[in-house]
């Protein structure tokens, strides 16, 4: 096996410390210590934009994630965590927060290197948004309260009920995340369980754990006490089916595929774990006849082409009004042939390669089906680099109709699928809302009365109106229909990491 301390000759260079740090064998995070996996396994990790291997993981599984359980159960019963106060809590989860951004510039070239993306990119977004995430939810920590209820039930005779809800954190969670957004996807799960008061195994994606790992010693460098996050890198239907399926793990929160969304309910309805799930969309996006074109053509095209198109919340189903629709494509067309493909470490790229080959392939494979249907393509750009890399040039499919698979399904690639529109009427919304996803909407409209009422009709967890991508740690974002259970961020997560408890007190001695 060809393990390379240094990046592939075909990739650009990388800071030394980062070199050195891939030179060595990572390992999986258990009770504060980094261990190599029990069955002593390792998988390779590749560069996307190459394929070539950068570095080797400890693969863990079933006997490593009871490890890891065994110390997040510990970590919560007895360990200092369960003692730290709401305020210590807090400032600590601020100072992972400092870290991120102290360290954005390796971090971001982690992600470039290993999920594919633009490191400017993933410095802009990936980074600052984890970082917000754990500077948000660091001002939960003290502010978990409950109520004091008046109450009707007859107390005896000069007695009487004081009853109080008191939020207790829902104890070990098992958290299972996928490649699109390595690092922002371990802040948006790690942030909330911690704030709560929760311990946590997080299991990281197989193709991307690079960033996550490095985050996890960032983690100790704050001073997290031993057990509270535990990181395990390893495969879904090993190490990520003994964690959904485990009897001592308390709550699953998920973030993936649907389809692995249904199994996770699954393995957890056996002993009736609390579950979250944040799962794929095939978003719609309208374009109002009124719309102005010189904001919704480049944001129709970053609604679908940022990340590639490997965004849950990708605006994948372009609804334009057919007064305005052959020069919104055509706009469309024009802007994302501009978009400049390359490795995410090259000064200059603006869209890297798709994160793995299994990928390219099940990309590829939608759009030879959309050309199978009768669907017309249109290649934007095409200037796709040479070599081994998983490029796919931005596409947009016209022609379509409501019954094809490309428009039916999730492609989480560069593929716009566009239909025009006579009238902003029921079946226009109902057309929008023909899909079994709900995570996210677009609605561009300078009358932004009517696009609200638009918003208003669509079912999806997140409507964007004049805009799209907005994402804030303030914001609660999750799926209506099967794009998942609960949300995530915003005051809205802390419940996905808590119980409530009533309690009762008579009053008086009678
Ligand atoms: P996936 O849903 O299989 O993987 C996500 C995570 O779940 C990974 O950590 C994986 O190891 C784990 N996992 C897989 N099988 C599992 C099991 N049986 N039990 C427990 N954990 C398991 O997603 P995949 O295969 O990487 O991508 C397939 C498609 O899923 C994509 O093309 C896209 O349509 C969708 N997807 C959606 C995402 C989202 O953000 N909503 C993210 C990634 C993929
Ligand atoms: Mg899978």
């Amino acid at each position: 096996m060809n393990i390379r301390a240094d990046i592939p000759s075909s990739s650009p260079t990388l800071p030394p410390e980062l070199r050195a740090w891939l030179g060595k064998e990572r390992h999986l995070l258990i009770d504060g210590k980094w261990v190599p996996a029990r069955s002593g396994k390792t998988f390779e990790v590749t560069d996307p934009a190459t394929g070539e291997v950068i570095a080797k993981v400890a693969e863990g599984d079933k006997a490593d994630v009871d490890l890891a359980v065994k110390a997040a159960r510990r970590a919560f019963e007895s360990g200092p965590w369960s003692k730290m106060s709401p305020s210590a809590r807090g400032r600590l989860l601020h100072k992972i927060g400092d870290l991120i951004l102290e360290h954005a510039d390796e971090l971001a070239a982690l992600e470039a290197i290993d999920n594919g993306k633009p490191k400017n990119v993933a410095k802009a977004a990936d980074v600052t948004l984890s970082a917000d995430m754990f500077h948000y939810m660091s001002g939960w920590a003290t502010k978990i309260e409950g109520k004091s209820i008046p109450i009707s039930a007859l107390a005896a005779p000069g007695s009487d009920f004081f009853s109080v809800t008191r939020p207790e954190p829902i104890g070990v969670v098992g958290q299972i995340i996928p490649w699109n957004f390595p690092l922002l996807m371990a802040a948006w799960k790690l942030a909330p369980a911690l704030t709560t008061g929760c311990t946590v195994v997080l299991k990281i994606a197989e193709e991307t754990p690079l960033s996550a790992l490095r985050l996890g010693e960032l983690l100790l460098e704050a001073g997290l006490p031993d057990g509270v996050v535990n990181i395990i890198a390893g495969f879904g239907e090993t190490a990520g089916a003994a964690l959904a399926g485990h009897p001592d793990v308390n709550k699953v929160a998920f973030t993936g595929s649907t389809e692995v969304g249904k199994l996770i309910v699954k393995a957890a309805s056996h002993d009736l774990k609390r579950v979250s799930l944040e799962l794929g969309g095939k978003s719609p996006n309208i374009i109002l006849p009124d719309a102005d074109l010189s904001l919704a053509i480049p944001g129709a095209n970053a609604a679908i082409f940022f990340n590639h198109g490997q965004c849950c919340n990708a605006g994948s189903r372009l609804f334009v009004h057919r007064s305005i629709f052959d020069k919104v494509v055509d706009g469309i067309a024009a802007e994302a042939s501009k978009i400049k493909l390359g490795h995410g470490l090259s000064e200059g790229t603006e869209m890297g390669p798709l994160v793995s080959s299994v990928q390219y392939e099940r990309v590829n494979g939608y759009i030879a089906a959309g050309r199978d249907e009768g669907a017309k393509e249109i290649v934007c750009g095409g200037d796709v680099p040479n070599g081994k890399g998983y490029f796919v040039a931005p596409r947009i499919l016209t022609d379509v109709n409501p019954s094809m698979k490309v428009v039916r399904e999730e492609i989480f690639g560069p593929v716009l699928v566009a239909t025009p529109f006579d009238e902003i009427d029921d079946a226009l919304i109902a057309e929008a809302n023909n899909s079994v996803y709900g995570l996210a909407a677009g609605v561009w409209g300078k009358d932004t009365g009517r696009a609200q009422q638009v918003a208003h009709k669509l079912r999806a967890g997140t409507v964007w109106v004049n805009c799209y991508h907005v994402f804030d740690a303030a914001l609660p974002f999750g799926g209506y229909k099967q794009s998942g259970w609960g949300r995530e961020m915003g005051q809205a997560v802390l419940s996905n990491y808590l119980e409530t408890k009533a309690i009762t007190t008579r009053l008086g001695s009678n």
